[in-house]
């Protein structure tokens, strides 16, 4: 019998942990912790993805503040504005959302955030401690994943994780962190110029996808009793629903889930713990400023 890996339920929970945590703090006298983020321009899915984070923030107590920045904003103007927040005191992280508007080089963005306040764990020197070991900003969505698989008791060390997909935010620090000491699953890393693909991802005992392309993975695939991350979300045209779309994942879960040991479901798996990650590493950049 398939298992689901309920983010939100788990997220729910993580955030009534923070709500705790939070409270002590401000009861005591000190001020919240503060998340901020910087949205650029109006793409859909990024102001759904902020919007969220600005929810979520308010759940645990944090203070939130979002710098809404015209599509037309200039490079040197949204440094400016990574510059001031840098300085200000009273934010203890902030998060740019990605993808930027084509005009605007997304590396130089990155390079701009300060490393303490870089809560998302994009820049060279979060994800250069991260490959050493040393304690760092773990990505989001990378550490979102490792906190589904604990938290459900999932056994990792020395299984077999295939990861589909290199990006820079979920493939590529994903595959590290899982081999890291403490998790010790066997990495292999797969992308878009793998031959035999499906031989690999079959070999998987843990199976995570992050390939960006809607119900990609099919039960061919996938192992008998493999568990099965899916990161992917897509907004797909169905006129048979209310709102015109429906939610759907790099797996097509009608035919991979009767095979699963445990799988992450599209919507409410992988996601509502990424936002949960961002959460906890704020609380983390506030007590390194104290
Ligand atoms: N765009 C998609 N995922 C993310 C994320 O985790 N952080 C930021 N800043 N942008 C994103």
């Amino acid at each position: 019998m398939v298992r689901i890996l309920d983010g939100k339920e788990l997220a729910s929970q993580i955030k009534d942990e923070l709500a705790n945590e939070v409270r002590a703090i401000t009861s005591s006298g000190r001020r919240a912790p503060h998340l901020a983020a910087v949205l650029v321009g109006n793409d859909g899915a990024s102001m759904t993805y902020v919007a969220n984070k600005e929810k979520s923030s308010h759940e645990v107590g944090f203070t939130s503040s979002v710098y809404r920045l015209a599509e037309s904003t200039t490079e040197a103007q949204l440094i400016e504005t990574i510059h001031f927040l840098n300085a200000d005191p009273e934010v203890d992280g902030f998060i740019v959302q990605l993808p930027l508007p084509g005009h605007i080089n997304e590396k130089h963005i990155i390079n701009a955030i300060s490393p303490e306040k870089d809560v998302d764990g994009f820049t060279p020197i979060n994800t250069g401690r991260m490959v050493l070991g040393e304690p760092c900003f773990l990505p989001a969505t990378p550490m979102g994943i490792r906190t589904l698989l604990q938290r459900n008791g999932i056994a990792t060390a020395g299984q077999h994780c295939v990861v589909v997909g290199r990006s820079n935010i979920v493939g590529t620090p994903a595959a590290n962190l899982l081999s890291r000491k403490g998790v010790d699953c066997t990495v292999t890393l797969c992308h878009s110029r793998t031959q035999h693909l499906a031989e690999l991802t079959r070999q998987a005992d843990i199976l995570v996808v992050a390939i960006g392309q809607p119900e990609f993975v099919k039960a061919d695939m996938v192992k008998e009793g493999a568990v099965v991350v899916d990161v992917g979300i897509h907004r797909i045209p169905d006129a048979s629903r209310k709102n015109g779309y429906r939610l759907v994942g790099d797996v097509c879960h009608a035919e991979v889930d009767p095979k699963c040991s445990w799988v992450t479901p599209v919507p409410g798996g992988v996601g509502p713990l990424t936002i949960v990650s961002l959460l906890q590493n704020t609380l983390q950049a506030y007590k390194q400023r104290q």
